[in-house]
């Protein structure tokens, strides 16, 4: 019997781009090699709930039209099975928190499956794997995504949209086919301006792991 990725466009192509993105950064090379591991193990699931909301229906169509290489072609492949959530309901009634989750939304793609957490619909990721958590996000313009730190080791590739990011002290604005890596625990913030951004991620490590927010 073949394993899933030998006849599944998206696991194929994700893997041949993560061995391409380690040739291309050797400091993403122990990362990538995590990814091309999973995405080798994992399996698809049974499709569940797709809740999508607002910032999807509205900026998902034009990013996804404009988004640009392999993570583009990666994102085009899935778009139309995946469900979207938003995240930290934990800071919910804290004012730039509630703006964010008001137009910010991430797609599980891989991953495990989700714990119910009442009578939210919560997505299911296409394909199960406990070892890597990877997906799609859509941030809306004039969006802060403040500052956070979290123990997974994290790679991000912009289809579409220009961003201001935050890596340590440094900022610098990143726009369509760009990489952005984050080793473990590094401090991070994405911030848009008159633009979405649609990226595709990964979590390459410590794929449970909670994030915090910084505040000072
Ligand atoms: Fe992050």
């Amino acid at each position: 019997m073949r394993a899933p990725v030998d006849h599944d466009p998206f696991l194929a192509g994700f893997i041949g781009f993560a061995r391409a993105e380690a040739g291309r950064d050797p400091a993403m090379a122990d990362a990538m090699a995590d990814l091309v591991d999973a995405l080798g193990r994992c399996r698809p699931l049974e499709a569940g709930p797709r809740p999508t909301y607002p910032v999807v229906d509205e900026h998902l169509g034009s990013c996804l039209a404009a988004a640009v290489g392999a993570p583009g072609e990666l994102l085009r492949l899935v778009a139309d099975r995946v469900g979207w959530a938003i995240p930290y309901p934990e800071h919910i009634g804290e004012p730039d928190m509630d703006h964010m989750r008001a137009n910010y939304a991430y797609a599980p793609i891989v991953g495990t499956s989700p714990i119910s957490s009442g009578d939210l619909e919560e997505p299911s990721p296409l394909y199960a794997s406990d070892d890597v958590f990877a997906g799609a996000v859509v941030q809306g313009p004039g969006v802060t995504y403040p500052s956070h730190v979290h123990k997974a080791t994290e790679a991000f590739w912009v289809a579409a949209g220009t961003a201001d990011w935050q890596m340590g002290d440094a900022w610098t604005s990143r726009g369509p086919g760009a990489t952005i890596f984050h080793p473990t625990g590094t401090r991070h913030a994405t911030v848009t301006t008159d633009e979405p951004q649609l990226t595709l991620f990964a979590w390459t490590s410590d794929a449970d792991c909670v994030p915090v927010i910084i505040r000072f």
